[in-house]
Formats: C-alpha cells, sequence, structure tokens
C-alpha cells in the first residue's frame, strides 16, 4: 500500500480526479476526515506547507505539494512529476502607486516565504528586513509594517483587490508529485507504476 500526502484544498481534489481516472473509481474524503483508504492508497489530507514533511519522514511515501513549497522548504525529497495542476507564481507585490525604492538601506519584505525571499534579495545584493507572516500577506504594506511583499499569485485578485501589483517575478510554480528516497527504493516497483499511470493520464 502506498500512503499519499496531499495538501488540503483544490490541488488534493484535482490529484484524486487523477486518480479516479486512472484506477476508474472513486476517491473522496468523508467529511472532515483526514484519511481515506482505498483501493490500495491511503491518502493523507494536509496543510500544505506540512505535505514535506510527512513524506520526508516517512509517514506517507509520496506527496502532492507546490514547486514553491519545496523550493522554500528545501529538503532532501525526490521530484518525481510535474502534474501541471495547481499553477501560481511567487510574485514581490507593492502598492499600485509605488515603486521599489532602491536606495533604501533596508528594504522590508513581509512574507510566508522567507527562504525564498531571503535567497532571491540576496541574489540581487540587496539589504532586507524579512517579517514572517502566516497569512493575508497582503495587508503588511497597506499600514507600513513592510515596503513590499513577497507571496503566492494565483489569478491575482487578492493583490488586485488590496491595491496591490506585481512588480517582480520570482518564479513560477506548479505542484508535483514527490517521493522520499527510502519509500522509492523500497516501493520501486509501485511508485514507478503509479508515476506511468499519472503521467499518462495527465498528458492524454
Ligand atoms: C495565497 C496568497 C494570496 C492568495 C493569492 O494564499 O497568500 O493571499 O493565495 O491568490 P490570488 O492571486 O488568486 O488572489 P492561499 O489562499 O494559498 O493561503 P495560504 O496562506 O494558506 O497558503
Amino acid at each position: 500500500m502506498l500512503t499519499v500526502a496531499l495538501p488540503k484544498g483544490r490541488i488534493a481534489e484535482e490529484t484524486l480526479a487523477i486518480f479516479e481516472k486512472i484506477f476508474n473509481t472513486s476517491f473522496h474524503f468523508d467529511d472532515r476526515k483526514l484519511i481515506l483508504e482505498a483501493h490500495g492508497f491511503r491518502f493523507l489530507l494536509v496543510r500544505n506547507q506540512d505535505v514535506p514533511a510527512y513524506v520526508l519522514h516517512q509517514s506517507a511515501d509520496i506527496g502532492v505539494v507546490g514547486l514553491d513549497v519545496l523550493e522554500e522548504k528545501d529538503e532532501d525529497l525526490l521530484r518525481l512529476l510535474d502534474l501541471g495542476i495547481g499553477k501560481c507564481k511567487v510574485c514581490v507585490g507593492i502598492q499600485a502607486d509605488k515603486e521599489i525604492d532602491y536606495t533604501v538601506p533596508e528594504l522590508k519584505v513581509a512574507t510566508k516565504m522567507v527562504n525564498i525571499a531571503q535567497k532571491y534579495f540576496s541574489k540581487k545584493a540587496m539589504a532586507v528586513e524579512i517579517i514572517k507572516l502566516y497569512g493575508s500577506i497582503e495587508l503588511a504594506p497597506l499600514v507600513g509594517l513592510s515596503d513590499v511583499i513577497v507571496d503566492v499569485v494565483e489569478t491575482g485578485a487578492t493583490m488586485k483587490q488590496n491595491g496591490l501589483k506585481v512588480v517582480e517575478t520570482i518564479m513560477e510554480s506548479s505542484a508535483y508529485l514527490i517521493s522520499n528516497k527510502n519509500s522509492f527504493i523500497e516501493k520501486k516497483d509501485e511508485i514507478t507504476s503509479l508515476y506511468h499511470k499519472i503521467n499518462t493520464a495527465i498528458t492524454q
């Protein structure tokens, strides 16, 4: 049996839809349930940012998670396949009527993606003060907590509704099928077979 960690929300639904297509059966979590056992799989419903931990510590053999989260966590995990779902970008945002002020000694950056932000600005040799937030990032520049934000942009609606604009795109992201090295060795046949089935299903 393979245990699969899925991130709550649309990516979980879209991944289960891929499994339904492959196995021609229904995969459906009962209300509020976090574990689903069906058709030789055990699915775990976890927070997006927690998928790498479940897979890394082998509570799950494989998982589905955004490339943005993988880059942020930077764990020793195998990236098996780009599923082409959950597409989004990680962007630098600022108030629509402003531009980044490169003359300030230290740019204040609010984000939940501390490592991605840190790496990005250090590559540009810009001194930054990173303010770690857990959500509602778009609020920070509006109340003077930060000069800019680094955040996930999907439709762009949240930024727009809050009078922000994208000034730079740091990376493009989509959901990846991942595995830990031990599971990949121990359950190589199962994982490889599933990999091929998913690959076929998503390229059809
Ligand atoms: C992300 C991000 C934005 C929003 C962007 O949060 O932090 O607030 O989505 O989407 P949009 O461009 O379509 O408006 P998410 O809902 O993923 O929540 P999270 O904080 O739980 O990751």
